[in-house]
């Protein structure tokens, strides 16, 4: 049994009263395992058509699945091909929650490594834009993997601390905040968060909570919303920072969130539309969950979905993609495709812009990893696809030199699992040379 601080033990019975019990109970079973298919590649319904795993539906969410802790889902082909991505089931409530449109402009304020920012991406369906903001370079590093693999062309990825987005008040439709927190939620899958419990606790984080949900109401549009989530059980980093929000504006209001069986309402007075998720009461690990609304919209102008023709480059000539929304952009010897908005993004520490679609090296175009995972099988002339039983795939995914003289393919070729893309190659006389970048490789 994990020893846990008295301090919170005192808490939580403080809070969950007759249900503390429960609450400690659930510390004798396991944590619960999920993941949530990215439908920006693959639907649900054809992702259940090739399911290789035992999965049970979350309540809550419309893609999100309960596997067997015997799924081996992170060493599976369909994992390297982006058609899922490994989420906390409570977790996923934040991106479900907040009503993103199509076209939207999004800011995930907080957002690595970068679940939630795919569930919003996911919703805006390659229109609008996110940025995918972090203060942590190497954190936001993983979040450009994770939106990479998964094939998201209209992001930026930026690196910085929220209160730095000088340049952008009044700029976004919708903000997510899941904030820095003490991590209380995560004491069952993770023991080694009660340390820096003890170190820095809900009073360390409420600072820095306030100063996050303050600069970032100043970043909504009239009539845009803001979705505050923690992981954290405590009333000081959660009903006290939407209190304090709610404080700092009259045009700030809290809106109702869908409710499923035991969700619970938040604890003080302006909090009662919020959601708490708890271990005992839900299946999942727990989660706080605040959408709040600043003032009334009114009708701006939305980005114009037109499609732009492809660059005049022989290699895409083989590529049936259409590009909208965005314009070509070379930086250096890197070509972007990245998506139109009247943002003012200078000095900003980016890590991407949009889509990198490839490099010149040696006045040669090579096309990159970000664009093989954006792509679908039927829009790359020069396809190399294995069946998932072929040894082939774990070696490609390994980095490794593959003898492929019995697919009669040659150039560079679109390497695939089950028609899923994996990423590029080179045939030259039946040998691939392997293009999966070596960060990624297979553990
Ligand atoms: C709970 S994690 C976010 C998890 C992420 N939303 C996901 O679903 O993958 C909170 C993040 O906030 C970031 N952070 C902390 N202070 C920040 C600030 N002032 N501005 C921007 N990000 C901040 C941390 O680096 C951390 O990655």
């Amino acid at each position: 049994m994990i020893k846990l601080p008295q301090e919170y033990l005192d808490n939580m019975k403080e809070l969950l009263k007759d249900d503390f019990k429960d609450y400690l109970n659930v510390f004798n079973d396991d944590y619960t395992h999920s993941l949530r298919i990215n439908t920006s590649k693959i639907s649900v319904r054809d992702f259940l058509k090739i399911n290789p795993f035992n999965l049970t539906k979350i309540p809550w969410s419309d893609d999100g699945f309960y596997y067997d802790k015997n799924d081996e889902v992170s060493k599976h082909p369909y994992y390297y091909a982006g058609l899922y991505y490994i989420q906390e089931a409570s977790a996923m409530l934040p991106g479900l929650a907040l009503p993103i449109e199509e076209n939207d402009l999004v800011l995930d304020a907080c957002a690595a490594p970068g679940g939630k920012s795919l569930k919003l991406a996911n919703k805006l369906n390659n229109t609008g834009l996110l940025i995918s903001n972090d203060i942590s370079v190497s954190r936001s590093q993983i979040t450009l993997k994770t939106l990479e693999t998964c094939g998201i062309k209209n992001a930026y990825i930026t690196a910085q601390d929220i209160n730095d987005l000088n340049n952008l008040d009044n700029s976004f439709d919708k903000i997510l905040i899941d904030a820095p927190c003490s991590g209380e939620a995560m004491f069952r899958k993770d023991p080694s968060l009660i340390k820096s419990w003890l170190d820095k606790g809900p009073d360390y984080y409420q600072v820095i909570q306030n100063s996050i949900i303050k600069k970032a109401i100043s970043l909504l549009k009239p009539g845009g919303m803001l979705l505050y989530s923690t992981c954290s059980f405590s009333i000081k980093e959660n009903e006290e920072v939407i209190e304090y929000a709610l404080s700092l504006d009259d045009k700030l209001k809290v809106l109702p969130i869908n409710q499923y069986d035991n969700f619970m309402p938040g604890i003080t007075k302006n909090t009662k539309n919020c959601v708490r998720l708890y271990p005992h009461k839900i299946k999942g690990e727990g989660h706080f969950v605040a959408l709040l609304q600043y003032g009334e919209h009114i009708n701006t102008n939305k980005i114009n979905n037109t499609i732009v023709d492809k660059p005049d480059i022989p290699f895409f000539k083989d590529i049936d993609m259409s590009f909208s929304n965005g314009k070509f952009i070379q930086r250096d010897n890197r070509l972007y495709f990245e998506p139109n908005h009247d943002l003012n993004l200078k000095g900003l520490r980016t890590l991407r812009s949009g889509l990198l679609l490839g490099e010149y090296k040696n006045e040669k175009f090579e096309p990159s990893h970000s664009l093989a995972c954006a792509l679908k099988y039927n829009q790359y002339k020069n396809i190399l696809n294995f069946s998932l039983d072929d040894n082939r795939v774990i070696k490609y995914l390994k980095c490794e030199t593959l003898d492929v003289k019995d697919k009669y393919v040659d150039g560079i070729v679109l390497v695939c699992v089950n028609k899923y893309p994996l990423g590029f190659g080179i045939v030259n006389k039946g040998i691939l040379k392997n293009k999966f970048p070596s960060n990624n490789r297979y553990k």
